[in-house]
């Protein structure tokens, strides 16, 4: 809908930011300690009537030097996002702070850059076909991550009788892309067995000012003051950060190579390959697969049977597991589809308006003045009832036959599933590799495992998976 087709009323936007400095510091309060994330936004909605409205996102006071933003909560509001030509995602990439430059060696990284710099074009471009480049090895190269997963899995089942699964798959996703980008198995270099405590360390100190530990009550003044006050200094994580640069820089070296040609300097290269690798990649992973094994597990015994019949048969008559056999299996695709709708793993993405602009949601037309923040809780546009029936629950075969049209719906990748990543946009470079890699997950999952059973929790970013049970395969 465009804003001069649209017949909707212009309304002020509803809600308002409070007394300066308390206001933000209610706000957050709210948001961590009182309502919690889902209710903050959930009971502001109720009580404006409206899915945009104003009000302050966390961290605010000290670390954020303007926390006031436009919230665009439902599913025709919220692609405002998406269109570089009307909003500015110059270091808006975690919010409405920026993360010292000390953590990626003086640089910014491209996740932090606006499409207008020529920088993000060069690097976005790089990316994109070392990313291809790769092609080759995903499927491989993730069956064998996977097969050393499963081992400890039942070895962890044996022992314990149950398996925390984010464990395992920090330990496999890190491999993976380490595997993936450097051509070593990480273990066997200077990084050992430490590579996530580095990474996880890292990307904590980065994103501390968005996370609440869920202490016991009393604590939760230590814990605000101690993470969503002050920036975390980058020196607790400055020799961790060194060992994985030090990795990269010796062993990718033929992508570094790439990159000098297309005239990117060799250590600013490297210190967004380090981003790439550690906090896109094995960040990204981690907070989806186990998103991903939780519905799926929680999804029950049938939607198991129904998924390794398809999966079986499919690889059964293509002979393998293949892109193209991949591809043959609807349900499955759709499966990974509704777990990135249902819970998409990075669910906050930010865009300063441009110029001044109209916004609309299902029922108004709000004016946006050039210089505000828009902010969106992708949950809830994912999750908007006007779009999605029972849009609570998880649905396997959501996106199979017609259900397909639901997919530009889809905005995990901070764009819509039907769009692709280009060097001009902001939606990320790996869009089809992550679903790709999610198929994968599921496949192996089910020639191994006739089914399972989960126990859901919340991590300090996402969802845990504790496996309860497995079944192995009783046919092949
Ligand atoms: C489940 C895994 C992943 C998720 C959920 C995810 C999600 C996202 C999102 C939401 C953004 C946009 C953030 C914003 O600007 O507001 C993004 C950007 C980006 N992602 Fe991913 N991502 C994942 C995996 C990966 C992987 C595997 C790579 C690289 C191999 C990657 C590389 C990037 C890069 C470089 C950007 C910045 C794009 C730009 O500046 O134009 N991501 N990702």
């Amino acid at each position: 809908m465009s804003s001069s087709s649209s017949k909707l009323p212009l309304k002020p936007i509803p809600g308002d930011y409070g007394l300066p400095f308390f206001g933000p510091i209610k706000d957050r309060l709210d948001y961590f300690y009182f309502q919690g994330e889902d209710k903050f936004f959930e009971d502001r909605i109720h009580k404006y009537n409206s899915t945009i409205f104003k009000t302050n996102m966390p961290p605010g006071p000290f670390i954020s030097s303007n926390p006031k933003v436009i919230t665009v909560l439902d599913a025709v509001s919220f692609p405002i996002l998406f269109d570089t030509s009307k909003v500015e995602k110059r270091d808006v990439f975690v919010g409405t702070y920026f993360p010292s430059v000390s953590f990626t060696g003086g640089y910014r990284i491209c996740s932090y850059l606006d499409p207008s710099e020529a920088k993000h074009s060069s690097l976005k471009s790089w990316f994109l076909s070392t990313i291809a480049s790769k092609h080759d090895k995903f499927i491989p190269l993730l069956r064998t991550c996977l097969s050393e997963l499963f081992i400890e899995l039942e070895d962890k089942m044996s022992e314990k009788g149950e398996a925390n699964f984010n464990t395992l798959n920090d330990t496999m996703a890190f491999s993976f892309f380490f595997r993936l980008f450097c051509d070593q198995n990480p273990a066997d270099t200077a990084i050992g067995s430490e590579g996530t405590s580095f990474a996880n360390k890292w990307v904590f100190l980065q994103l501390a000012p968005l996370i609440t530990l869920r202490l016991p009550k009393i604590l939760n003044c230590v814990e605000d003051f101690l993470l969503h006050t002050f920036p975390l200094p980058s020196l607790i994580a400055k020799s961790d950060y060194q060992k994985l640069y030090d990795a990269f820089y010796k062993y990718a070296g033929s992508i570094l190579d790439e990159a000098e040609r297309l005239g990117i300097k060799r250590d600013e290269a490297c210190h967004n390959l380090v981003f790439l690798s550690n906090f896109n990649s094995y960040g990204g992973l981690k907070t989806f697969f186990p998103a991903l094994i939780k519905w799926v597990g929680l999804a029950g015994e049938e939607l198991h049977r129904q998924l390794a019949d398809e999966i079986r048969t499919v690889v059964k008559a293509e002979g393998g597991v293949t892109f193209a056999a991949l591809e043959k299996m609807v349900l499955t695709k759709s499966v990974v589809y509704e777990a990135l709708r249902i819970e998409p793993p990075v669910p906050y993405q930010y865009g300063k308006a441009k110029t001044d602009m109209v916004i609309h949601s299902h029922d108004a037309a709000f004016e946006v003045k050039k210089g505000e923040m828009i902010f969106g809780y992708q949950p809830l546009a994912t999750k908007d009832p006007r779009v999605f029936e029972n849009p609570e629950e998880f649905v396997g075969h959501r996106f199979v036959g017609e259900g397909e049209k639901l997919l530009k719906y889809v905005f995990w990748s901070n764009g819509r599933e039907t769009d692709d990543p280009t060097a001009d946009n902001k939606q990320c470079p790996a869009k089809d590799l992550v679903v790709l890699l999610a198929r994968v997950l599921l496949v192996e999952f089910f020639l191994h495992y006739d089914t399972f059973t989960v126990e859901g929790g919340e991590l300090l970013l996402g969802s845990s998976a504790t496996i309860k049970s497995l079944t192995k395969a009783t046919t092949i």
